[in-house]
C-alpha cells in the first residue's frame, strides 16, 4: 500500500504565519484550542472574533486575547480561521466577512464542509486554506499541553498570495500537528471523509448499534442493566484498545471466546450495514444531506432539536444515568 510521507517540524517554518495578524472566529473547542496553542507557539496577533453577545467572550479575555467583533476581525485581519459552527459559516461571511474585509485577506477553515458544499464563494483575492488538525478541538490542545499534537492535514483551495501552502503548514505547525505528522488533502476529501467517517461508523452507525443491541438483549430477557454494560458502557475499553492497537490488536488482547464468535459475526453484519452505507455515501457525495442540514439551521434547527429530545427519551439513558451514579460517574 502506498501510504504518504509526513512532514514533521523540522520542514516547516512558522515564520510566514508570525508576520500575519490571524483572527480566529468563534471560541468554542477548536477555537480556543487554536488560539491557545498559535500563541503558545510564537504566533502573537491572534484576534478572537466573536458575534454581539457572545457567551464566550469572558473566557477568551480570561485567556489574555483581544476580542473584536466579526467585522473588525475582517477589517483588520490578514488571515481568518473560521471556527465558528459550520452551518454558520454561509451567514458570517455574508453578513460580515465579505462586506467588511482587508484586500487580499485569507481564509482558513479547519474541516471542508463549508468550501466544498458552496457555503462560501470566495474572490479571487483571497486564498482559502484548510489546515485541519484531525480529531475534536479538546484534543487538540490536550495533546499539545502533553508535548504531543494530533495527526494535520492541509490543502489550498485557492492560491492568491503564492503564499497559501506555507501559510497552511505553518498554522498546523503551531497547532502541535508537526510533532504528530502533517500531510496533503483536498477539501472534498477532508469534508467527505468526515462527514462518512461520522455517520456510518463513529456517532451514527456505532449509536445503531448500542440501540438495536442494548434492545436486543433486553427482549432477550437479559436485564436492562447487564444489557446496557455489555452493550453501550463497555464501547470505551474495546474503543481504547483499538485506538492503542489497531483492530487486530484489539481481536489480540481480548479473550478466545469473544474473539472466535466475534470473527464469526462481523462478515453477516458487514453485510446488512453495506447498502445502508452505500445509501450514506450517495447522499453525503451528492450534496443532499448538506442542503438538508443548512435549511434546518434556517429553521432555527428544528429538526435536530427533534432528534435530540426523541433520542433523550430512549429508555437506555435512565439505565446509564443509573449506572453512572452508581460508579461515581455523575
Ligand atoms: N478537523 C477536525 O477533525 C474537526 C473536528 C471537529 C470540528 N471541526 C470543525 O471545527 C469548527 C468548529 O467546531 P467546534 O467543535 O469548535 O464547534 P463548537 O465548540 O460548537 O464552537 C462553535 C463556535 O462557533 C461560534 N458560532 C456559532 N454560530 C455562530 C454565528 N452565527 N456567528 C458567530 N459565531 C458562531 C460559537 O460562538 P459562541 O461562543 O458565541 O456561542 C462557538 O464559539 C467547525 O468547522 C467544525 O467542523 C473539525
Amino acid at each position: 500500500m502506498n501510504l504518504p510521507d509526513a512532514l514533521y517540524d523540522r520542514d516547516i517554518d512558522l515564520a510566514p504565519l508570525q508576520a500575519v495578524t490571524l483572527a480566529i472566529i468563534g471560541y468554542g473547542n477548536h477555537g480556543r484550542s487554536h488560539a491557545l496553542n498559535l500563541r503558545d507557539s510564537g504566533v502573537k496577533g491572534v484576534l478572537v472574533a466573536l458575534r454581539d453577545g457572545s457567551p464566550s467572550a469572558d473566557k477568551a479575555r480570561g485567556d489574555g486575547f483581544e476580542v473584536v467583533s466579526l467585522d473588525e476581525a475582517a477589517r483588520r485581519a490578514d488571515y481568518v480561521s473560521i471556527l465558528a459552527a459550520d452551518e454558520a459559516h454561509g451567514a458570517i461571511w455574508t453578513g460580515h466577512i465579505a462586506p467588511n474585509r482587508k484586500a487580499g485577506q485569507g481564509l482558513i477553515f479547519c474541516h471542508g464542509f463549508s468550501i466544498d458544499y458552496d457555503l462560501i464563494d470566495p474572490p479571487a483575492d483571497c486564498d482559502v486554506i484548510l489546515a485541519a488538525a484531525k480529531g475534536p478541538g479538546g484534543a487538540v490542545r490536550e495533546s499539545f499541553e502533553r508535548g504531543g499534537g494530533l495527526t494535520g492535514f492541509w490543502a489550498v483551495h485557492h492560491d492568491a498570495s503564492g503564499q497559501a501552502e506555507t501559510i497552511a503548514k505553518a498554522y498546523l505547525k503551531g497547532l502541535g500537528c508537526g510533532r504528530a505528522g502533517i500531510f496533503a488533502t483536498s477539501f472534498r476529501e477532508e469534508a467527505l471523509a468526515d462527514i462518512l467517517g461520522e455517520q456510518a461508523v463513529l456517532v451514527g452507525g456505532m449509536c445503531a448499534l448500542a440501540r438495536q443491541g442494548y434492545e436486543t438483549l433486553v427482549a432477550a430477557g437479559i436485564s436492562p442493566l447487564m444489557a446496557y454494560i455489555d452493550t453501550v458502557h463497555e464501547l470505551k475499553y474495546i474503543a481504547e484498545l483499538i485506538h492503542r492497537r489497531g483492530i487486530a490488536g484489539m481481536y489480540a488482547a481480548i479473550s478466545d471466546t469473544a474473539e472466535f464468535g466475534a470473527h464469526e459475526v462481523e462478515a453477516r453484519i458487514a453485510d446488512a450495514v453495506k447498502p445502508v452505507f452505500d445509501d450514506i455515501v450517495a447522499d453525503v457525495v451528492s450534496g443532499d444531506f448538506a442542503r438538508r442540514w443548512v435549511a434546518d439551521f434556517e429553521k432555527d434547527r428544528a429538526g435536530l432539536h427533534a432528534a435530540r429530545a426523541n433520542a433523550g427519551q430512549h429508555e437506555l439513558e435512565e439505565t446509564g444515568r443509573y449506572l453512572r451514579k452508581a460508579l461515581g460517574l455523575e
